[in-house]
């Protein structure tokens, strides 16, 4: 065992480690979609997940004004839409339109729920937590949706 830099032991230990997507929606009503690496659960009852969002995302904007999001879980074929999501930023361009991902409404806050991903949870924020350069929004999960048929993506498909 050898003391090393954070930044160092941290990627060597990461992988393997899932995806996700946080669909939220802006104040002109316009969603927007945000790739994850940082997502945990974080109860048991009620279910919760914690997502840490960076200050400057779009989507950092769009969870302090509108207190829902989904938490996607991604399916392998879905590899383009996590690339676009986390690449570029819903402040100047709509990530539904350019992905072009089949959804249809959830039952909670309207928010999309995507029609191919592995799973879907629909989350109402409970609270926040600052941490760092980023906030860890928690929410209570309130409709689960599964696609038993699809395979979760990894963090390592996108590299
Ligand atoms: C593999 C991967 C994982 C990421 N994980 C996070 C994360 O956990 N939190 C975060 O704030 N940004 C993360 N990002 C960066 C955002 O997805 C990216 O900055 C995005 O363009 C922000 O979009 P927005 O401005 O529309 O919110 C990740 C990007 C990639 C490619």
């Amino acid at each position: 065992m050898k003391r090393e830099i954070f930044s160092k032991v941290h990627s060597a230990t990461k992988h393997p480690a899932r995806i996700a997507l946080a669909i939220v929606k802006d104040k002109d009503d316009k969603y927007n979609m945000i790739t994850l690496e940082w997502f945990m659960k974080t109860s048991i009852k009620p279910p919760m997940f914690a997502i840490s969002i960076g200050h400057t995302r779009y989507s950092h904007e769009c969870l302090q004004n509108f207190r829902f999001f989904n938490l996607c879980l991604p399916s392998k074929e879905m590899i383009a839409v996590s690339k676009i999501c986390g690449s570029l930023s819903g402040r100047d361009i709509d990530k539904f339109e350019k992905t072009n991902v089949e959804w249809f409404t959830g039952r909670l806050a309207k928010l999309p729920v995507l029609k191919n991903a592995k799973a879907n949870f629909e989350c109402k924020v409970i609270t926040q937590v600052r941490s760092g350069d980023h906030t860890i929004f928690v929410g209570e999960v309130k409709y689960s949706w599964l696609n038993e048929d699809k395979e979760v993506q990894l963090v390592k498909d996108l590299l």
